[in-house]
């Protein structure tokens, strides 16, 4: 069956799309048909910051909602002719959405406990051009059922990287850095995974000031390498912050790292490059927090037994991949590629398989990632 997945992410940088041909889940069996990424523009980027920061009007929620379920679909188009794919071989989409708000964790609100989460980026849109089933809005039934509704990725990560012998690290390096911990011969149930810290948030945000925004990102970490991190800022926001002692399941939200961290950075008065480095070594650090306090615990293996495979964008961060391999001494880090997962698509394909399953009618979360109480069918339909 062939399937199109489709994930934009914390980054805001774009829509990922991945078309690939899944013969079978247990064991994952499929193939990578054609992959795309289309830039957001600037002004639908800055469009989804302004409903994400409650600056817009609720006209403007509902129009950029329509809007992207449009930009998923001109995406997939776009994906398929890379592939060339014909429209009416796709069988099955399936759309992550753009988060604009997620609050993982209950709280009060008006008499309740409620934990809640908004994706959007209407599915009908896509249903209609391609005149197959979409599978969407994956994260509240893991929420009523108990859940963070996060992560969803380890889904994927037990399918593919499940081993008898070999404990394994997944990390994912995007806006926000996660992980899923999968020891040697493990059942579905003995899976953690939680959200680390900063990915590259925080570097972005950085480039993006200190260029007017012409740039999006540091290529290849190039101006960080120049720099000198500044310690004393790294270990004070790991001691200060209770998020990284936190036991997971747990959630990051974007707000976190967004322009309080920046301005607190810009404050310390040094270059850019000694900022940037700054907030790589931030995020390096973090990862390594994570993987010796929690991963390694669950695993139940020291560092060299171990392997660490990385996606996400923070995969081309050369500066950043060193940090991680000095912070994290006698480790295997490696990308996702020999797992047949290039690591810019490894998400994508991961809601190609999560929407299968859903369509199959099978669960399709893990509960020991997201603390829900029972196994449950994620995604809505939408025929
Ligand atoms: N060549 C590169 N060098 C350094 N960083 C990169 C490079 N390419 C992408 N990135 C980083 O990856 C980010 C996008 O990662 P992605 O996995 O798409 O995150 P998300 O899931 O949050 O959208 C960019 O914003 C940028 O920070
Ligand atoms: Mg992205």
């Amino acid at each position: 069956m062939i399937v199109a997945g489709i994930m934009s992410g914390t980054s805001l940088d774009g829509i990922d799309v991945a078309v690939v041909d899944i013969a079978s889940l247990s064991p994952f069996r499929f193939e990578l048909l054609a992959s795309h990424t289309e830039a957001y523009a600037p002004e639908v980027r800055a469009a989804i910051l302004g409903v994400s920061n409650c600056e817009a009007h609720t006209a403007d929620l509902a129009r950029l909602h329509v809007l992207l379920g449009e930009l998923y679909a001109d995406a997939v188009e776009r994906a398929l002719e890379a592939g060339g794919i014909v429209p009416t071989q796709l069988s099955l989409i399936g759309c992550h959405g753009q988060t604009i708000y997620h609050q993982g964790d209950a709280r009060t609100y008006l008499g309740r406990n409620i934990a809640c989460t908004l994706q959007i980026g209407e599915p009908s849109a896509m249903a209609e051009r391609f005149g197959v089933p979409v599978v969407s809005d994956f994260r509240p039934r893991d929420m009523a059922a108990g859940g963070t509704g996060a992560p969803l990725v380890p889904f994927l990560d037990y399918l593919v990287f499940r081993d008898e012998r070999t404990p394994r690290i997944a990390l994912n390096i995007g806006g926000i850095a996660n992980l899923t911990a999968i020891p040697a011969g493990a059942a579905a149930g003995d899976l953690i995974a939680f959200d680390t810290g900063p990915g590259n948030m925080v570097m972005d945000s950085l480039i993006r000031r200190a260029t007017g925004g012409r740039e999006t990102f540091d290529a290849d970490g190039a101006r960080a390498r120049a720099g000198t991190p500044l310690e004393d800022f790294v270990d004070a926001e790991m001691r200060g912050n209770p998020y990284y002692a936190a036991i997971p399941p747990k959630t990051a939200g974007r707000e976190e790292y967004g322009d309080a961290m920046v301005e607190a950075l810009k404050r310390t008065g040094r270059p850019v490059e000694d900022l940037l480095a700054t907030a790589a070594l931030l995020t390096a650090r973090s990862i390594a927090h994570a993987v010796t306090q929690f991963a390694l615990p669950r695993l139940g293996a020291g560092l060299a037994e171990t392997e660490m495979l990385v996606a996400g964008g923070g995969r081309r961060n050369g500066f950043l991949m060193d940090l991680l391999a000095q912070e994290l001494p006698g480790l295997h880090i490696e990308g996702t590629e020999r797992f047949s997962l290039p690591t810019d698509f490894k998400e994508a394909i991961a809601f190609a398989a999560l929407a299968y399953a859903a369509f199959e009618g099978e669960a399709n979360n893990v509960p020991s990632a997201t603390g829900a109480r029972h196994p449950a069918i994620l995604g809505k339909i939408s025929r």
